[in-house]
């Protein structure tokens, strides 16, 4: 696993958006795993500024995200979904039909999960998977529990990213309680990971994704087994993994 940190959120941006940007440029049939949250929309804003100045081209671009919460239609602003088409896809020349996001009003929520197993068969492996982390350690919708979740499952959100996800909605009662979600084996799978990071309020978890013991308490951390792991740290989030490393 590799740190790399910047002193700003934008610069963090800047360095994460390129390597996107060259995997782009060197396969332009290239797969991209795709994450939500707020840390990632800076790395879509330059994503996004580069298409438009000409230097990049979605055309032949596949896309797969991690989650969706459950109980969502796509039209409703907090969907996933919808975040993505605001984000990136309806400002790009991505053709629609190569985004996919889980279904939020699935009939059948495990045969939804079933299904995106098989889609990600179908168009994978994942050349590069983006990820942010949750406070807890979540990625994707992975939620500290007793096992590492292996394929896209149906999750019961804890009550702590339903407390931090709130701050989306108008109130917390509003957020999902249920959200579909890649599991940290359909994640491991990507031939390669880059995980943001930002702010203070996350300099722990990376320590802990870092240099703690790697348990599905701390979902991020059994990224440790995956031979290309590339953490962006603003300089807030990377304080306690920077020092730990230099020490
Ligand atoms: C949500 C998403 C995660 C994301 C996390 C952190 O729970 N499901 O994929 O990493 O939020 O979000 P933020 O970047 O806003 O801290």
């Amino acid at each position: 696993m590799k740190l790399i940190t910047a002193t700003t959120y934008e610069e963090m941006c800047q360095k994460a958006a390129r390597v996107l940007a060259a995997q782009i440029t060197l396969k332009p049939q290239s797969v991209l795993g795709l994450a939500t949250g707020s840390t990632p929309i800076g790395i879509y804003q330059e994503l996004v500024r580069e298409y438009q100045e000409g230097k990049l081209n979605f055309s032949q671009v596949t896309t797969v995200n991690l989650d969706e919460y459950l109980g969502l239609s796509p039209e409703n602003d907090q969907s996933y979904r919808y975040f993505m088409n605001q984000h990136l896809f309806n400002k790009v020349n991505i053709p629609k039909e190569n985004t996919h996001v889980p279904s939020g009003q699935p009939q059948n929520p495990q045969e939804e999960c079933r299904q995106y197993e098989e889609l990600l068969a179908a168009v994978g492996p994942v050349d590069i998977q983006l990820l942010g982390i949750g406070n807890n350690g979540h990625i994707g919708f992975n939620e500290p529990c007793g096992h590492f979740p292996e394929f896209t499952h149906v999750v019961n959100l804890s009550e702590s990213t339903i407390q931090a996800n709130s701050r989306f909605f108008a109130h917390s009662s509003q957020v999902p309680r249920q959200a579909v979600s890649m599991g940290i084996g359909t994640i491991m799978k990507a031939k390669k990971i880059l995980l943001v990071a930002s702010g203070q309020g996350k300099a722990q978890i990376v320590y802990d994704m870092m240099f703690g013991p790697v348990t599905p308490q701390v979902p991020a951390s059994l990224l440790r087994f995956h031979p290309d792991v590339t953490v962006f740290a603003d300089q807030e989030a990377g304080v306690l993994a920077l020092a730990a490393l230099s020490k």
